[in-house]
């Protein structure tokens, strides 16, 4: 389907400056051509508006919780416009609070159309904290539980009363970080977690393999690309690097296994931080995996 690209310029949710500038260190890398010369439609449509970022300590547990609600608000109507005229959103964060609004306009759009969904988060961390539990009242760290229910009523309201997600709509991959009261919530809610450990013991492929059971003709499926998903040693421009993670090889392997599996309807790419980066470096190697995301491969394949 033809492709548009949504700037969310914000670091609203997070606990450093900087990720509000990755739409544009994506475009500078050459998102936009990269995919034109795939042959995909593509258009930019800018960057969303929302407020700025107040620079604030956390308040009962949240840190810029009205902001966050703006920006999730703007965001869950860009993407759901672009369903609707039957366009694949590009969510360019920012910081991955505006997964709530992304994945809460994905989900009522496959509600509506009748289709089954999974969503693909890529990251390191599982990002299922609640303001009872979070060390840092940063919201980058709650969209997971935002979006299955657990959280501020602004948020996991955002799209109607019901929650977005049920825990089985969602596979995470590449989890190394969980916080101490955060692992007895994603264990209490059922997550479907392929952490490193796991990834280590059975191979990528299996992993992913697994992953992606289920997905169907009548599947669509959303790709939540948290940057630091990737080992730091090849993506260093993020703020928060965890050590461990998933390599060049692992990395692509992941991306061909999901434009194999021929679902992907949506995707957001968040919390690059080119602040913390050289030369673009982690840019460029997020539109080189966004590209094999869109099928790109070394051979022709069938
Ligand atoms: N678990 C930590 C926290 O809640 C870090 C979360 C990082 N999340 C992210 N999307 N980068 O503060
Ligand atoms: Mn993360
Ligand atoms: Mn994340
Ligand atoms: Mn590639």
């Amino acid at each position: 389907p033809p492709v548009s690209l949504l700037g969310a310029p914000t670091d609203i949710g997070a606990g450093h400056r900087g990720a509000g500038l990755g739409p544009e260190a994506l475009r500078i890398a050459g998102l936009p051509e990269a995919l034109a010369a795939r042959g995909i439609d593509v258009v930019d449509r800018g960057n969303l508006d929302g407020p700025r970022n107040p620079w604030q300590p956390p308040t009962d547990g949240y840190r810029h919780l009205g902001e966050v609600v703006e920006w999730n608000r703007v965001v869950m109507e860009g993407v759901a416009a672009e369903l609707a005229a039957g366009r694949m959103p590009i969510l360019l964060g920012g910081d991955h609070c505006l997964g709530i609004g992304s994945i809460t306009a994905v989900a009522n759009h496959c509600r509506k159309a009748g289709k089954k969904l999974r969503v693909i988060w890529l990251d390191a961390h599982a990002d299922f904290n609640t303001h009872n539990v979070t060390p840092s009242g940063n919201i980058h760290g709650m969209p997971v539980a935002c979006l299955c229910g657990l959280g501020p009523q602004e948020l996991t309201q955002l799209g109607g009363n019901a929650p977005a997600l049920h825990p089985s709509e969602i596979r995470q991959i590449g989890i190394r970080s969980v916080d101490e009261g955060e692992k007895r919530l994603v264990q209490e809610h059922g997550l479907d977690v392929y952490d490193m450990r796991y990834i280590d013991e059975v191979g990528m492929k299996r992993a992913m393999e697994e992953a992606l059971d289920g997905v169907d003709a009548d599947t669509h499926v959303h790709v939540s690309f948290d940057v630091d998903f990737l080992d730091p040693s090849i993506a260093p421009g993020v703020g928060t690097t965890v050590p461990g993670g998933p390599n060049y090889r692992e990395a692509q392997l992941v991306m061909e296994m999901i434009a194999d599996s021929g679902g992907m309807g949506s995707l957001d790419i968040v919390e690059l931080n080119p602040l913390l980066d050289a030369q673009n470096a982690t840019a460029k190697l997020a539109v080189d995996l966004v590209e094999s995301l869109f099928g790109k491969s070394t051979l022709m394949r069938d």
